[in-house]
């Protein structure tokens, strides 16, 4: 396991464990990781911010006792400072919130950064780039959205690619920038050459049966 994942160069793919079959979770993320998958994914959702419900602590809890993996979680709640305590003590590393659900980005970051976790910001594809600039200094990730959040199985949005662009540029070389939906054999390169270092990758990873052989090819497009 790392003890660092921003002290890492190199790309890094996260499976989204929303599209993994969770009447088998520990087999399911098992499968994955000796698959050559790097760290995962967890998306939280509200039913209130995004028109649809995942899961909460108790689910981050349980997947914790199944692997030591660095555990990037996705709040897509309206009250992320609210909950992140409640994340972070279930097993999340890195906080990631919506910056369509706070008032001051920035503040929320410093708040979130004292549960002793790495903190990332993200915006919806609809949200121009200018709302996450004053924040940047705070995170150690930067997610950019290329679907609308809330489902997997997405068509990925290649108009959010100059977003990628504008953040990269501005980021120290201990920060990271993340893409999210819609990423796989097609888009993954085209991701790759905007400046994106992770990539989130959901449905593209979970619904193969050969999670290895899905792995390698997605990785031999980023070059090995
Ligand atoms: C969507 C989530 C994504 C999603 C990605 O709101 O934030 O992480 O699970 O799934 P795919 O790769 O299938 O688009
Ligand atoms: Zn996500």
């Amino acid at each position: 396991m790392t003890t660092n994942p921003f002290a890492e160069t190199g790309h890094k793919i996260l499976p989204s464990i929303l599209s993994a079959d969770f009447a088998k979770l520990a087999s399911e993320i098992g499968d994955v990781l000796a698959g050559g998958a790097d760290f995962l994914h967890l998306d939280v959702m509200d039913g209130h911010f995004v028109p649809n419900i995942s899961f909460g602590p108790p689910v981050i809890k349980s997947a914790r006792k199944a692997t030591q993996a660095f555990f990037d979680v996705h709040l897509m709640i309206s009250d992320p400072v609210g909950y992140a305590s409640a994340m972070v003590k279930a097993g999340a590393q890195s906080i990631t919130f919506q910056v369509e659900t706070v008032e001051d980005p920035a503040k929320a970051a410093q708040e979130i950064r004292t549960l002793g976790c790495t903190v990332g910001i993200t915006l919806n594809p609809a949200t121009p780039v200018e709302r996450i600039l004053p924040a940047l200094d705070h995170v150690n990730l930067v997610l950019i959205m290329s679907v609308v959040p809330g489902f997997g199985g997405q068509k990925f949005m290649p108009e959010v690619l100059p977003k990628c662009e504008v953040v990269k540029k501005r980021l120290r070389p201990d920060q990271r920038l993340e893409i999210d939906g819609g990423i796989h054999l097609d888009t993954i390169q085209t991701a790759a050459n905007a400046g994106v270092d992770w990539f989130v990758i959901g449905s593209a990873i979970f619904d193969p049966p050969d999670r290895r052989a899905t792995i390698g090819a997605l990785r031999a497009k980023l070059g090995g």
